[in-house]
């Protein structure tokens, strides 16, 4: 009696790959970032991450610095925290950040966002800023790597090791430290409501079980939309506000995976340029905003829908449940549940990685170790 037994797949605990695993981690990741994080009474405690109350107070600008998809995690902070905080949030790749000269002062804070802390590029960046007077605080999964040791304070994200050179659990992590971190700004430097900011705590608390929701329902749409489009040359995916970054977010997945081409953008650009490139099939995403308390914005995505779909395009939506103006436009949609806007990239980009992963299986690739491309950069 024998029995074969292999070492990698042991690993991956039962899923075809470490993507599918992390993908399905992701709830945990989430939720084991905000864990005692907050005090019984909602107060966010971050003496973990060791600077002054009074030096957060005096900080007058924030430059979050990053590369890839910890960058777009970096964007959607901007989103949030301009919004709770109300001081100016700048995000930059680090490698342009670095060569061009930035305006860093003693009331800066420089954020650097990366899974590994090893990104060099990321490295150097928070090493001139630094040398520059201005405090670094990292945002990091990997305990004790050369960013976090480097700065001088670091939140840690919890989303476990990530294996597949894809990111994912850590990028919702990421999301969420960087809420964690604008909640507590705002709770320092008084700009939110104590009950304002408990009323998202309990939100950010609610988004694991929304996001299980999503794994749990939209498997079958997914598949289906990547069948259909799988011998598609390009796709355009689309958003605005915070769907932006989780537009450019979902293209590079696709890009990195199933070595498709690909271009995120920003809804709004779309008849400055990409919409000369929609011919008869093209495969368009569009991350549509709620419809709720009255948001302009979704009138504007749902016309962009129809704009792209007037010239033949396949249209594949991501929407709340209960948006029934979706229904009309889109080819496909893949549902999310309800949830504040600020907070809706966590479960928006759930069926965009799953896409990008049934896009890379159907055409048969390896999905954890994509060709060209490494999980940690560690030369600039
Ligand atoms: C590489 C990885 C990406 C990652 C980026 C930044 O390009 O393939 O998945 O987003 O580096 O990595 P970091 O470890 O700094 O988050």
């Amino acid at each position: 009696f024998t029995v074969d037994w292999d070492a990698s797949a042991s690993e991956k605990g039962g899923w075809a790959s470490f993507m599918d695993k992390e993908i399905h981690e992701q709830p945990q990741a989430v939720a084991d970032t905000l864990l005692g994080r907050f005090n019984l009474t909602g107060d966010l405690n971050l003496d973990e991450v060791r600077i002054d109350e009074d030096v957060f107070r005096s900080i007058d600008k924030i430059i979050v610095i990053a590369c890839g998809t910890a960058a777009y995690a970096g964007m959607v902070a901007k989103y949030a925290i301009e919004h709770w905080v109300r001081i100016p949030v700048e995000v930059e790749l680090a490698h342009e950040f670095r060569y061009r000269d930035p305006i860093l002062t003693p009331r800066t804070l420089v954020v650097a966002i990366s899974q590994s802390g090893e990104t060099m590029d990321t490295l150097m960046a928070l090493r001139h800023a630094r040398e520059q007077g201005s405090r670094v605080l990292a945002i990091c999964n990997t305990q004790g790597s050369s960013i976090p040791r480097e700065s001088d304070a670091v939140l840690y994200t919890h989303a476990g090791p990530e294996i597949a050179v894809a990111s994912t659990k850590a990028f919702v992590a990421q999301i969420v430290a960087a809420y964690v971190l604008g909640l507590y700004f705002a709770q320092v430097k008084g700009t939110m409501y104590h009950d304002e900011i408990r009323k998202i705590v309990d939100e950010l608390r609610a988004m694991p079980a929304k996001i299980q929701h999503v794994l749990d329902t939209q498997g079958e749409s997914v598949r289906e939309a990547a069948e259909h489009s799988l011998d598609a040359e390009s796709f355009l995916f689309l958003g605005r506000h915070v769907g932006y970054p989780v537009a450019m977010e979902g293209a590079l997945k696709l890009k990195e995976i199933a070595y498709t081409f690909t271009e995120g953008f920003a809804a709004g650009e779309l008849k400055h340029g990409p919409i000369a490139l929609v011919d008869e099939g093209e495969p368009v995403v569009i991350i549509v905003p709620p419809a709720r308390g009255r948001n302009v914005l979704h009138a504007k995505v749902i016309s962009a829908i129809e704009e792209v779909r007037a010239r033949g395009a396949y249209t594949i939506a991501v929407a709340e449940e209960g948006d029934d103006d979706v229904r009309d436009y889109a080819d496909v949609v893949f549902w999310r549940p309800q949830c504040p806007t600020l907070l809706s990239p966590l479960v928006d980009v759930i069926p965009l990685q799953l896409f990008a992963m049934n896009m890379a299986e159907l055409k048969g690739l390896d999905v954890d170790k994509p060709r060209n491309l490494a999980k940690s950069v560690t030369v600039e």
